[in-house]
Order: structure tokens, then C-alpha cells, then sequence
């Protein structure tokens, strides 16, 4: 069988993790698919850097170096920012070349276009690890969840700043060290304000919106509220209170807008984002038909990310996600435009 071959962007804590799972779990990934595959190229901002690899992987600081090769299936994106990665995507997705990305600030700018690009250039972009890294959620919603209408969504979406929160709350930690903390298990944003003033859950709530609902929200506030103002005290205080504070952001649809709102709010112990604790992301949807559901588990860090970047991959590879699959407002347009029809 004909090796299938992939490059991949960025090479520090997703990039890598990516990496290790397709050296390590290769026997397992290959019975998937059906075949061998090989990673021949690595784009790296510093090439001069020591790292592992193995593989015969040829690592690069030279982006022509990708785009001049013709063999490769797909590329695995995992740069720090919008910024840096677009002129990469673009240029792989009008050379028809399909891209699986873990960088939420590019799909929430940039998304759009870039799908738009994947369509007309007839290969696909996928995003599963931009949104609450490990928690399979973008592809639950569209593959488990079609028939419901999901009127209301909150959730925990930075590991980051639930991570400092809950270490201040339990064991008295400055924002500080705690943020140190994070940064040093790899969950942090390379500029971590974009954790801590709440970027981050702002660019994963506007996925959310689109994914969900077909739409960019209507933003609450002017900016997102990050946890960068919450102290020891107040977190001590809202215990007394029976509750927590967490970051929360939240989707809400009413007729055909969505509001959007992310900021630390108190939560009462019944609620259902409570007990998401540490790094992990929480997510709670109310389905007209299901009812409540809570998704949660490591929303940051290297192989939980790695996970959701390798499961688009292998989707990607067996033709298994779903081409133009609708979103809830496309789904109840076409319900309300048949019910027309029918009278
Ligand atoms: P990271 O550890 O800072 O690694 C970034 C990598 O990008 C480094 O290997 C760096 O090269 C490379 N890079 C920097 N500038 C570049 C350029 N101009 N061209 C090519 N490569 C360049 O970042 P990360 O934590 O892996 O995050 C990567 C992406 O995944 C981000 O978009 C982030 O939002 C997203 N993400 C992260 C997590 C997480 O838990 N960390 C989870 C979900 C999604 P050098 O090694 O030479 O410096
Ligand atoms: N910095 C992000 C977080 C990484 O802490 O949630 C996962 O997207």
C-alpha cells in the first residue's frame, strides 16, 4: 500500500505530542487506516533547537519546504497563533492539501474563509483539538447531537484558568505561581494573557457559535473577563456562600441571535460546571429532546490534545466525518422551510 504522508507545523507541546502518539501508537493507527504512514517534515520556527525524533523526519524552520512537496495527504498545524499560521493554512488549502489544526485563534478569525478555501479546493479543515482540547466536543454536537436543539451552552473552555483557580481556591497559591504552574505542564497560550484575560474561551465560545449555530454572537461585553482580577479571598468567600467561582463561557439563542457572554461567575454547588476542577474543561448543553448533558475531561496539555488531533487525522484518513454537516440553525431553517412547503 502506498505510504501516506504528513507534515506537521509546530513542534512544542501539541506539535510534539501529535508526533510521539503516531511513533508510539503506530501499529494500532495503521490497522485503522488500512496502511503505513510516515512523517517526512517537521516546520519549526527554530530548527537549530535539539529535539526527538525519529521516523526520518526532517525538521525545518523553511515553510517552501512543505509547500514545494507534492506527496503529502495532510499537515497537522499546531503554531502559536493567528497570525503566524494563516498564510500556512491558506496556502496548503489552495494547493488542495487538507489541514487538521489545534489553533483556536485561527479558526475563530479565520475559519470562515478558510472553509470556505477547503470547499472550493475540494479537501477539508478540521478543528476538533481548537475546542476544549481532549473532550471530543465539536464532534459530538455534529454527529450525536443533530436531531436536538441545543437552546443553551455553558462551559469551562480555558484548562488554564480553571487550573489557577482551583489551585488558589485549594491550596492558597498566588495567580502567580499558579499561572507559573500551568505554563510549566504545557497548558498555557505562548502569551498567556490570552488565557488569563479570557482570549482564549472568547475565540472557543465564536467557534462554538458557528458550530452550533450557524452564526457569530452577539458579544455581552465589549471584552471577554479573564480570571486575572480573582484573588484567594474572593474564591474563600464564594465557599462560604455554597458555591465557586469558575470561567464561564456561555451561548444562548433566542429566535435567530445568539448572545455570548465569557466571565468569572459564581456558581451554586448544584450547578453544573461546579466540580470541573484543574485542567479540565466542562460543557453543558441543554438538548430540547435529551435533555442535560455534561461533557468533560482535560481541556489542555500534551497527549489529551494529541488525542483529539489524531482521531481528525484518522477521520480524515478512512473518510469517516461527516462532508457539509448542518448546524442547529441551518437544521431548523430546513424544518421551518419544509413545514411552509407543506401548508
Ligand atoms: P508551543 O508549545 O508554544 O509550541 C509552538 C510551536 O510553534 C513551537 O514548536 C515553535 O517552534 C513553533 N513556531 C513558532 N513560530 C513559528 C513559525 N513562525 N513558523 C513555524 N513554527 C513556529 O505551543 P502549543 O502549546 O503546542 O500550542 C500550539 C497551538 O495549539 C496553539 O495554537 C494553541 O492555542 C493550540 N492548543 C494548545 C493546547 C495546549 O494544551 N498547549 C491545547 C489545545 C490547542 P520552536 O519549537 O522552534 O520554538
Ligand atoms: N491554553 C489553552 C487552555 C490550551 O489553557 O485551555 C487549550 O486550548
Amino acid at each position: 500500500k502506498a505510504v501516506k504522508k504528513l507534515a506537521i507545523i509546530g513542534f512544542g507541546t501539541v506539535g510534539s505530542g501529535v508526533y510521539e502518539t503516531l511513533i508510539e501508537q503506530r501499529n494500532k493507527l495503521e490497522r485503522l487506516i488500512g496502511g503505513p504512514y510516515s512523517i517526512p517534515v517537521v516546520l519549526v520556527k527554530d530548527a537549530s533547537k535539539v529535539r526527538e525524533l525519529s521516523d526520518n523526519t526532517e525538521v525545518t524552520d523553511n515553510f517552501q519546504a512543505i509547500i514545494d512537496r507534492k506527496d503529502l495527504d495532510v499537515v497537522v498545524e499546531a503554531s502559536p497563533d493567528a497570525e503566524i499560521a494563516y498564510p500556512y493554512v491558506k496556502a496548503l488549502l489552495q494547493q488542495g492539501v487538507s489541514v487538521i489544526t489545534a489553533n483556536k485563534e485561527l479558526v475563530a478569525k479565520y475559519g470562515e474563509e478558510l472553509l470556505t478555501l477547503a470547499r472550493t479546493n475540494h479537501c477539508r479543515l478540521f478543528f476538533e483539538a481548537a475546542v476544549a482540547g481532549g473532550i471530543p466536543i465539536l464532534t459530538s454536537i455534529r454527529h450525536t447531537l443533530k436531531s436536538n436543539v441545543l437552546e443553551k451552552v455553558e462551559g469551562i473552555l480555558n484548562g488554564t484558568s480553571n487550573f489557577i483557580l482551583t489551585k488558589m481556591r485549594k491550596e492558597g497559591t498566588s495567580f502567580e505561581t499558579a499561572l507559573e504552574e500551568a505554563q510549566a505542564h504545557g497548558y498555557a497560550e505562548a502569551v498567556p494573557d490570552k488565557d488569563v484575560d479570557g482570549w482564549d474561551a472568547y475565540f472557543k465560545t465564536t467557534i462554538l457559535s458557528h458550530w452550533i449555530y450557524g452564526v457569530a454572537p452577539n458579544w455581552q461585553t465589549e471584552k471577554p473577563k479573564g480570571v486575572r482580577g480573582v484573588n484567594v479571598n474572593d474564591l474563600l468567600i464564594a465557599e462560604t456562600f455554597g458555591g465557586r467561582i469558575k470561567h464561564v463561557a456561555s451561548l444562548e439563542k433566542s429566535k435567530d441571535k445568539v448572545s455570548a457572554c465569557v466571565e468569572p461567575r459564581f456558581v451554586l454547588s448544584d450547578h453544573a460546571l461546579y466540580g470541573v476542577e484543574g485542567v479540565n474543561n466542562g460543557i453543558h448543553v441543554q438538548g430540547n429532546i435529551v435533555g442535560s448533558l455534561l461533557f468533560q475531561g482535560p481541556g489542555a496539555g500534551k497527549f489529551p490534545t494529541a488525542s483529539a488531533v489524531v482521531e481528525d487525522l484518522i477521520n480524515f484518513w478512512t473518510g469517516t466525518s461527516e462532508e457539509e454537516p448542518v448546524s442547529g440553525i441551518e437544521f431548523e431553517k430546513m424544518i421551518l422551510s419544509h413545514s411552509e412547503d407543506d401548508s
